[in-house]
């Protein structure tokens, strides 16, 4: 009973982070099956269902060897249920069982590769190919080890990945391997450890090894070479020792304080209660050994990381998300944008009368920040609309119209019932959310799944970027054909590619922009002015104050400044002014010199170096 309550904790752990659904993957009595329980919604009805099913579980409690592996899934490929849910298995006999986190891009054609080889898939999920190409590779090649089986599985994926197996043809072994997804081994010992590095094990052969990637196609996947493990790390005398693989320390901490984080393609095996953590290519850069790291965190610390608010924590998230968002979408290299979701209707989208963009909230700013490059890029009338007031106007929508329906949640009210009324007239319904299997993304036709990860802080910050980029991508596809869009698309995909770094460079301000905002909170009004591009920057950073510190604020156009808003600015008005080397630059100064006339002291939020502002008003950039 133990390794259930450990693993239920485990997961308890993790329960912040958000997920629709969880399970749990163990040893039966027999010590040879493996009994597997998933439930949809939240751990505790998880672990209700299996304290009703204890029996028939049959867990040996006399065992001295225990391997159970676990998993909350935040839906990306299927809808929140058991089926979809983790841990997948190779076969009805559940030989081999997996837990995934991240996304596995090239799932498609690999899947299309074990249906021909006739493995029947039973979930939607991307997890279930990896489930079962290990079977397959094993059924090739059944003297590998357990880890050589898996180092040859995750050469064969693409995308992202932490990865915990187990199998009842290796009782009392584990494997886990990563690649962009975090993974660490806890190790807990009664006695001291003996060492505080685990030693790398590499293949044989370092160099050129070819692309197996099957692509689709039907012939058997070749195999890398074999090498055996000849050190690892083991446990001193008795020989007791628990391991623990986590994507996250808090799961950990309770149990030991002593982990390893793996490094990317790492594949870390526990047999015979001994550890080896193993590299197929030795990269020059590569230390010889994982350093065991002893954590002083405590477990509240650990959940939320060092920050106070999970919407903090997932502000500061935004330079992975970004790239969770364009993964396996954009190739930087061939400049080539796909996105799986929408790629069948693309024609049709091309034909449409005009493209409407239809949310609530910073999801409707999202679709105000793309509009201008959504005109541009793809040469269609854009209209943007809040859903609630859509609705209210009983807006025309015909056939021929292709309705975007954007929000994080895929659930607000509003948004919905104006993706109905879409539907019913016939139009095209889109959906771009963060949430698979929500009402949006089950009702639209196609979608784009904006992969930023669950949002749990209430006011959305890094949906919007992910929300934004997926919108830019969408215009990429649609202008990948025009000759004359070409200079600016490959301008677009080259700023995409460096958006994280610059995400980076701007979190690091965190402290100067603090120590502004404190000079600025509890005046009783903010403005935020600027135009084109940053028009909607303004409205969602209006919409950010006001949600979150009571105060009032407005995203004033500066294009609309001296029709009404000037009359507001004065000396003790708060203005914030972004001013960006773009097509409205000078007008962006004209406003900002006609707010300086009316005694404002605005703070300009500006591009690095930017050398034009008198030096008075150079607060902030
Ligand atoms: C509001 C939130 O309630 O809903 C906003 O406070 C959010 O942050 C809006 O943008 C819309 O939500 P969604 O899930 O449709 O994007």
């Amino acid at each position: 009973m133990e390794i259930i309550d450990f693993l239920i904790k485990g997961l308890k752990r993790l329960e912040y982070r958000g997920y629709d659904s969880a399970g749990i993957a163990l040893d039966a009595a027999d010590g040879v099956d493996i009994s597997i329980v998933k439930k949809s919604g939240k751990v505790a009805a998880l672990e209700e269902e299996i304290q009703s099913r204890l029996k028939e579980l049959n867990v040996d409690e006399s065992s001295s060897t225990h391997v159970g592996i676990a998993h909350t899934r935040w839906a990306t490929h299927g809808a929140p249920s058991e089926v979809n849910s983790h841990p997948q298995r190779s076969d009805v006999d559940q030989t081999f069982c997996v837990v995934h986190n991240g996304i596995v891009t090239n799932y498609k054609e690999l899947k299309a590769f074990l249906t021909q080889k006739g493995y029947k898939f039973e979930s939607e999920t991307d997890t279930e190919v990896i489930a079962k190409l290990v079977h397959h590779i094993h059924t090739q090649h059944p003297g590998y080890s357990f880890r050589e089986l898996v180092e040859q599985v995750v050469q064969q994926l693409e995308g992202a990945f932490a990865l915990c197996f187990k199998s009842k043809l290796y009782p009392g072994e584990c494997v886990a391997t990563r690649r962009g997804s975090p993974l660490l081994v806890g190790i807990k010992t009664k006695t001291r450890l003996a060492t505080d590095h685990i030693p790398i094990l590499y293949g044989k052969e370092e160099h050129g090894l070819p692309d197996h990637r099957p692509h689709g196609r039907s012939e058997p996947l070749p195999m890398l070479p074999r090498n055996d493990s000849t050190s690892e790390f083991q446990p001193l005398e008795d020989k007791q020792v628990e391991y623990f693989f986590a994507s996250d320390a808090s799961a950990v901490i309770e149990h030991t304080n002593r982990v390893i984080f793996l490094e990317d393609d790492d594949v870390a095996a526990v047999k015979d209660g001994s550890l080896s953590i193993h590299r197929l290519r030795r990269s020059l850069d590569d230390p010889h050994g994982r350093e065991i790291t002893i954590l002083k965190l405590e477990i509240q610390q650990i959940m939320k990381g060092n920050y106070s608010y999970f919407m903090q924590k997932e502000i500061f998230e935004q330079p992975e998300s970004v790239v969770n968002t364009m993964r396996g979408r954009i190739n930087f290299e061939t400049k080539s944008v796909v996105l799986g979701g929408i790629k069948d209707y693309i024609p049709e989208i091309r034909r449409c009368r005009r493209l409407m963009l239809i949310g609530c909230g910073t999801s409707y700013h999202s679709a105000v920040a793309t509009r201008q490059l959504l005109e541009e890029l793809t040469e269609l009338p854009v209209m943007v609309e809040l859903a609630s007031d859509f609705l209210d106007r009983n807006t025309p929508v015909f056939r021929d119209d292709v309705c975007f329906f954007i929000s994080q949640s895929g659930e607000t009210a509003d948004s919905l019932m104006a993706l109905r009324y879409c539907k019913a007239r016939g139009a095209l319904i889109v959906g771009v959310t963060n949430t698979v299997g929500s009402s949006i993304s089950r009702e639209s036709h196609c979608g784009i799944h904006i992969n930023a990860g669950p949002e749990i802080g209430v006011a959305s910050t890094k949906a919007y970027t992910s929300q934004f980029i997926s919108l830019v991508m969408f215009a990429l596809v649609m202008c990948e054909d025009r000759i004359s869009l070409q200079v600016r698309r490959n301008e677009i995909i080259k700023g995409l590619e460096m958006i994280d770094e610059q995400i980076r460079e701007v979190l690091q301000m965190d402290s100067t922009v603090q120590q502004l905002a404190k000079e600025m909170y509890e005046q009783k009004s903010m403005l935020l002015m600027g135009r084109g591009y940053n028009y909607a920057t303004c409205m969602e950073g209006a919409l950010k104050i006001k949600e979150l510190t009571y105060m009032h604020s407005e995203g004033i156009m500066a294009g609309e400044l001296k029709h009404g808003p000037l009359a507001l600015v004065d000396n003790a008005m708060p203005v914030i002014m972004i001013l960006t080397r773009d097509p409205v630059y000078v007008k962006c100064m004209n406003a900002l010199l006609q707010v300086i006339a009316r005694d404002g002291r605005p703070i300009v939020i500006c591009e690095k170096g930017e050398k034009k502002l008198k030096p008075s008003l150079q607060r902030h950039s």
